[in-house]
């Protein structure tokens, strides 16, 4: 079987630290094609992983154009995820694109319906699924030590944490701040493991507070490993922190929150999940609250999280599950991991708590 081709589309942040040093981890792979705005970003991602006669672009469309090419990983701004996605879709491409899937629901449906009409594979790139601890917490729900999950928190607090390269506090750019940048990783997390997508209605509410409010002297250390240079102020136009309600058609109901700046001490770990047998968290490693012998109990269950994202750190870079599966994938040898239907839903709900801040009301499914 001839090697894979894939293309790059975007050559940031997120291609230099996960998709260039995972997929070049991967056999029977050939990374052909770079494309960003800036052609230097794509001159420096081809030579130091493409092949040899390896083509740079800054019109993605002429990437497409190339019909050798298999699949392409989109990792542009979210704005323009939608675009990029259906335009590869159409051409004939597998897509691998960046969370969030699109900036809403109506750009999310757009995708949907591209990868149908066209048949090839479409998936999101919400690694933190393939971290130890939430494949272990996975593991835990799917042999029902949870029982019945009624409640959930779902929870991606930064107390400064506010991402300041790129176009992160550009609204026209990215669609909105905290919620759709980390609070849609957190949502992502617990609607997997419970395994439910019927969501009936959404409550919530968007700030946009310390983000325009703190002068760069005002803002105190980032305690996030992002850029620790202050953000500015003056052109901040995006959520800093955003808390959503979410019921669904069975009745359980998720408290959902991100923040990029806000002024709480923060604890690790995404995602708290209460059922009729026992509960776990992830605050630190996975722990299982329930009776045992007739004695509240909580078990550590497998080990702490580790980084799983090459390069992450630095050092050896640990092998990259969520780019095996998609090769797999792309091999006809393995099924899509982030079904891009899971990654509607998380989109469908993030829009309606902004939806929700506005008119001060639910917005039902
Ligand atoms: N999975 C994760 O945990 C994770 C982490 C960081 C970023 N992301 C996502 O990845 C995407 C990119 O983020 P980033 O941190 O790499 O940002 P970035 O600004 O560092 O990189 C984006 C790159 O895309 C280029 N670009 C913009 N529009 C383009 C276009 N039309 N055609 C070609 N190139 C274009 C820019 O010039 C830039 O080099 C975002 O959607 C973000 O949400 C995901």
């Amino acid at each position: 079987m001839a090697n894979l081709r894939i293309g790059f589309i975007g050559c940031g942040g997120i291609a230099n630290q996960k998709h260039f040093p995972g997929m070049a981890q991967q056999e029977g792979v050939d990374l052909v094609a770079f494309c960003d705005l800036v052609i230097e970003r794509a001159q420096e991602g081809a030579k130091k992983y493409g092949t040899p006669d390896a083509k740079v672009y800054t019109d993605y469309r002429e990437l497409l154009a190339d019909k050798s090419i298999d699949a392409v990983h989109v990792l542009t701004p979210n704005v323009s995820h939608a675009e990029i996605t259906v335009a590869a879709l159409d051409a004939g491409k597998h897509v691998l694109c960046e969370k969030p899937m699109a900036i809403n629901s109506k750009e999310a449906q757009m995708m949907l319906d591209a990868r149908d009409r066209s048949g090839k594979l479409l998936t999101i790139g919400y690694q933190y699924r393939h971290f130890p601890n939430h494949a272990t917490a996975k593991k835990v729900v799917d042999e029902g030590w949870l029982g019945d999950i009624y409640y959930a928190e779902a929870s991606y607090i930064r107390r400064r944490g506010v991402p300041t390269w790129g176009v992160f506090t550009d609204k026209s750019k990215q669609g909105g701040g905290a919620l759709i940048d980390i609070g849609t990783h957190a949502l992502d997390l617990t609607l997997w493991l419970m395994n439910n997508y019927d969501v009936d209605y959404v409550v919530g509410s968007s700030y946009e507070k310390l983000g325009r409010l703190l002068e760069p002297e005002e803002q105190g250390q980032h305690d996030w490993r992002g850029n620790p240079d202050p953000w500015n102020n003056k052109t901040f136009d995006v959520d800093d922190f955003a808390v959503g309600f979410v019921k669904m058609k069975n009745g359980a109901t998720i408290h959902l929150k991100a923040s990029w700046a806000l002024n709480m001490a923060t604890k690790p770990g995404m995602v708290l999940l209460c059922g009729t047998k026992g509960g776990l968290d992830t605050y630190d490693g996975v722990r299982l609250n329930h009776v045992v012998a007739g004695q509240s109990s909580i078990t550590m269950v497998g080990e702490k999280a580790q980084a799983f994202i090459p390069g992450f750190g630095g050092g050896e870079a640990p092998p990259s599950k969520e780019h095996e599966i998609w090769v797999a994938a792309l091999k006809g040898e393995g099924e899509l991991f982030v079904l891009p239907e899971q990654a509607f839903v998380v989109s469908k709900v993030l829009e309606s708590i902004y939806e929700s801040s506005i008119s001060g009301k639910p917005v039902y499914f």
